[in-house]
């Protein structure tokens, strides 16, 4: 008899935990490929239905909380994490792993057939061939596992990332309760790595920078590239900000159209300061761009007001933005009559034109590992230059 006591690990070395799963599926497995012989040389007795009931209780219950540790928690974190050579290697072992768990499960569901019969006493057929693949499959498996993944998570995760795998493989089994949302929200964290932002390679001219960085926004296909935060003030100094889309953007500043009458237009005519935010996640990069708003021209407002769909341009007649309204039917009314009144042609209505940001400071932000970000700003000189400075994180 072996007289050392069971020394799993803690939840608090996730890792080691995981090892430890796969050493008890190994136990399971040396009695599963025992059974067949067992059976045909005593039939289902007493030691068989025990050995049955052993395997059906783990492979049941047990395992499957083990796939899913990987699968929904391991993996997707490591995934989170891993630059350059370990996201080539999880690129190429993650649809093995999540393969051999779907096959694994379907040779599972012959074997559980088969040992529940034994189990309960009832059957004596238990497939040798099918114990065999199953056991060389969950072999090679978590061979794989230990040698390439695990080595791969001690490595990348720091303590918080293996307190967070830990704590999810307890909630997983019930021994901790979910966390409420407002804590899911707290603990909702993605380190940053993708890319550095350096004094030597950024440009000279922020609008050259700018522009570099919006046509990578562009080429990676991030969400809505132009959209952007403005942030303005009323006339107490309280701010409000929502999103709207650059239309254009050159030496001149950034350019969005807009209701004037809204609630922005009015801010913005009793107080021009105002800050755009653009927050490009894909790239984890953001760009905060500080300064004071004009009216693009008549002629420029004109030009890209016809440029608009049909429907845009009557919805901006239609529309007396940021007013109350009794029902979204009233608003359809209120379409209709200008359609009908205007038809194909509705001229740009004289409240309804761009805004142009004319910037002051311009800051690019690169997320890195551990919250040690780079930002690099540039802030206009009274002579028109631009001087460049890189900020704390
Ligand atoms: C993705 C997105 C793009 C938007 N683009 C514009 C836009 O270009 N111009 C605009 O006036 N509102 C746009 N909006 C609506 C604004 O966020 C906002 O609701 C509206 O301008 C009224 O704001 P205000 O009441 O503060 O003036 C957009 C909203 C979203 C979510």
């Amino acid at each position: 008899m072996n007289a050392l006591p069971d020394s799993a690990p803690g939840f608090d070395q996730p890792i080691a935990m995981l090892k430890h799963c796969h050493d008890r599926i190994r136990k399971q497995l040396a009695t599963l490929q025992q059974l067949p012989a067992h059976l045909a040389a005593h039939g289902a007795d007493e030691q068989a239905r025990q050995a049955a009931q052993a395997v059906l209780k783990y492979f049941d219950q047990a395992a499957p909380l083990h796939h899913a540790d990987e699968e929904e928690n391991l993996v997707p974190m490591l995934q989170a994490v891993a630059q350059g050579e370990d996201a080539a290697t999880l690129a190429e072992l993650v649809p093995g792993i999540l393969q051999d768990h779907d096959d694994m499960d379907a040779m599972w569901q012959d074997l559980h057939e088969q040992l529940s019969a034994i189990g309960a006493a009832g059957g004596t057929v238990l497939s040798a061939s099918t114990v065999q693949q199953f056991a060389e499959r969950y072999t090679s498996h978590m061979e794989r596992e230990e040698s390439r993944i695990a080595p791969m998570a001690k490595r990348l995760f720091d303590a918080a990332q293996m307190a967070q795998l830990g704590t999810a493989m307890q909630v997983r089994r019930g021994i901790l309760p979910a966390p409420a949302a407002g804590d899911a929200v707290a603990a909702l964290r993605k380190d940053y790595g993708q890319d550095s932002l350096n004094e030597a390679d950024v440009a000279d001219d922020p609008f050259a920078q700018f522009t570099a960085w919006f046509e990578q926004a562009l080429a990676a296909e991030v969400n809505e590239p132009n959209a952007m935060s403005v942030a303005t003030v009323d006339a107490d100094g309280r701010p409000t900000a929502r999103i709207v889309l650059v239309k254009q953007f050159d030496r001149r500043g950034f350019t969005w159209y807009t209701n004037y009458a809204s609630q922005k237009g009015r801010q913005l005519a009793a107080n021009p300061h105002a800050a755009l935010l653009f927050f490009w996640s894909e790239l984890e990069r953001q760009v905060r761009i500080e300064g004071v708003v004009e009216r693009t021209s008549a002629q420029e407002s004109d030009q890209y007001f016809h440029s608009r769909p049909l429907k845009s341009r009557l919805a901006a007649i239609a529309s007396e933005q940021s007013a109350a309204i009794a029902s979204r039917a009233a608003l359809e009314q209120c379409y209709d009559a200008v359609a009908m009144q205007y038809g194909d042609n509705p001229p740009r209505p004289e409240h309804w034109g761009g805004f142009r940001l004319v910037p002051q400071r311009i800051e690019f932000w690169q997320g890195r590992r551990s919250r040690f970000h780079d930002r690099i700003v540039y802030a206009l000189q009274p002579d028109g230059s631009w001087t460049r400075q890189r900020l704390q994180p």
